[in-house]
This record gives structure tokens, sequence and C-alpha cells, in this order.
């Protein structure tokens, strides 16, 4: 197939790009500087500078291509997250980005639009598991991820297929929120987000990678990409410890995450989402089971 990827030079796409190649795509990606030009054409891709909110400029780059995958993102770093203003680029690129994504693919005659959103936007369910059945609530810093998902879906009835890719919490080398992580649990400080009992859904970048290559051949929906055990909080914490062998002596900020309040839920709810959708329509399932086997692997691989 010949792919059009934005967000190629990102933390899964840094993956992907060698995967796709590998897979015997051909693959043209966005590139915003000559340095990362010249990255992604070192592993296998044809940059194209061209701008995300341009749908004309986005439809004369998109044309003879088979599928576009679109995710470009934004998303603050973990000192601004609780900050609404910390999210506009990310609100951008959501809306008028996935919109122009997707006008451009309707008229330069795509087939295929497979858009990355995030299985942060469910409610609290507690024990209970969560499927795509499961309608996503609203609140301020994911709102503009349900236009990105709309757009997707619009494209999928009108057009060619439609493909929504809600993902677990990154993490595996590449995601700056896990590289933190990481850092600090060598410090003996566990970061734990939420009470301790919470599900927290994860995703290693690998297997994130390796879904969306799978998605090149399933039909329009949407489907959640995690891991096929999700941890609690406290779990998820205890797996990095253990990846680094050191015991936390302290854990935080825990419960008081709450305080970012609506800005912080998406990332202190109780989310046990299954992937059990993807898996069975899809010919993917993750390398890593769960985060204790992947965090071992993030430390293995050094
Ligand atoms: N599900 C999750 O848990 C999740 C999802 C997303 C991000 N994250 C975390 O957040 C960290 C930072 O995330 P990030 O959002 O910067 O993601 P990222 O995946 O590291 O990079 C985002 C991608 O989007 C591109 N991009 C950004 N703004 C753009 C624009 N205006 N036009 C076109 N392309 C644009 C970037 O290009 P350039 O390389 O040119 O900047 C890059 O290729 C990641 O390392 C990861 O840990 C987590």
């Amino acid at each position: 197939m010949k792919v059009f990827l934005t967000g190629g030079t990102g933390a899964i796409g840094r993956h992907l790009v060698p995967k796709l190649v590998e897979a015997g795509h051909e693959v043209s990606a966005l590139a915003r500087s000559p340095e990362k030009a010249d990255g992604l054409q070192r592993q296998g891709a044809t940059p194209v500078q061209v701008s995300l909110f341009d749908a004309e400029a986005l439809a004369a780059a998109f044309a003879g291509h088979d599928a576009v995958i679109n995710l470009a993102t934004a998303i603050p770093s973990t000192a601004r997250y609780a900050f609404r203003r910390a999210w506009r680029a990310n609100d951008r690129i959501r809306t008028e980005g996935s919109t122009a994504v997707a006008e451009a693919a309707r008229s330069a005659g795509v087939g295929r639009l497979i858009q990355e959103s995030v299985v942060f936007l469910y409610p609290d369910r507690g024990d209970e598991w969560i499927d795509e059945t499961v309608e996503p609530d609203v609140f301020p810093i994911l709102e503009a991820n349900l236009v990105a998902e709309r757009n997707t879906r619009e494209f999928g009835e009108q057009h060619g297929a439609g493909v929504v890719l809600r993902f677990g919490l990154f993490y595996g080398p590449g995601s700056s929120h896990s590289d933190e992580m990481l850092s600090f649990a060598r410090k003996r400080f566990g970061v734990q987000l939420g009470r301790p009992g919470a599900y927290q859904p994860a995703i290693h970048l690998e297997d994130a990678a390796s879904a969306v290559v799978a998605a090149l051949d399933v039909p329009s929906g949407t489907y959640n990409v995690c891991d096929d055990e999700p941890l609690t909080a406290r779990e998820f914490t205890d797996a990095i410890a253990a990846a680094v062998g050191r015991r936390p002596w302290l854990r935080g900020p825990g419960r008081l995450t709450s305080l970012g309040g609506r800005n912080t839920a998406a990332l202190t709810r109780s989310q046990r989402v299954s992937n059990r959708r993807f898996r069975q329509t899809a010919s993917w399932s993750p390398r890593y089971p769960d985060a204790r086997a992947g965090w071992a692997a993030v430390v293995a691989a050094g």
C-alpha cells in the first residue's frame, strides 16, 4: 500500500515507520524541518514538507496514496498538563488539523483514514471492563479528540474506511512521559496517578505501532488499543519499580492528582479497558500482555 503518515517523527511514529517499510508499504511522511526529513529518509520513508492545516496542499500531497494515518499530536509536558492553555496546540491539531486531513483525504480519493485517539475519554467504571460501546465522557482537554473521531467516522460513512484507534497510555523508548517515570523510579520515587486501585490502560509503543500496521486491514470502526490486562495505578508503579530493581520510598501524587480537577481527571479515573474488539478484528495481539512484561523489556533494552 502507499501510505501517508503525519506524526511519523513522534512517539509512535518512530516505531511505526520501520514496521510499515518492513511490511512492504511505501511510506510518505509529513516532515516539519530538514532534520526530521533526514530522519524519516534514513528510516525508509519519503519526507514531505506540508502544513497540517492546509487542506489543499495536503490533498496534493495525499494524491495517489491508499491510506492516510494521522498521528500528529502536541501533548503538553507533565509539568504543564493541568493547565488548560497548554492544550491549545493539541486542540488545534485534533480539530482544525484533523478536519483538514479528512477533507484532503476525501478530495484526493484516499481509501482509508486512520486517526489516533485515546482511551482516556471513557468514564470511571471502577472494576468493570470498558469496551467501545461505553459512551465517552466529555471534558475539556480531550474534547478535541471527539472532533477528530467524528471527522474520521464521517469519512468512513461517506468515502472509504474510517478507523479510530483509541490508545492507552504510551510507555517505552521515545515516550517522554514514560522516560520521566523511569527516571523517577531509579531515584526510588514511584509516580502513581490517582487512587491506588484505579485501573490504568497502557500500551508499549512497539505494540501501538504494530496495531497501526494491522489497522490498514480492518473495517471502519472505533477500536481500543491497549494491552491485555490493564494494571491498577499501584501495580503499574510496582511494575516500573520491579523493572529497575528499586522499591519506591515514596509514591505520588496519588489522590492529589485530582487537584487538577477536570484537566487531570483523564489520568485518575479507573478505566479497565478491553482490547477484545481489535484483537478479534485485526490480526494483532500485543507482544507485551501487560505493563509488567513491557517495563521489564524497556529496562532490559537499556
Ligand atoms: N496515548 C498516550 O499516552 C499519548 C499520546 C500522545 C502523546 N503521548 C506522550 O506525550 C509525549 C509528547 O507527545 P507529543 O504530542 O509531542 O507526541 P509525539 O508523538 O512525541 O509527537 C507528535 C508528532 O506530531 C507532530 N506534530 C506536532 N505538531 C504538529 C503540527 N503542528 N503539524 C504537524 N505535525 C505536528 C510532531 O512533529 P515534530 O517531530 O516535527 O514535532 C510529531 O511527529 C510523547 O512522548 C508521549 O509520551 C502519550
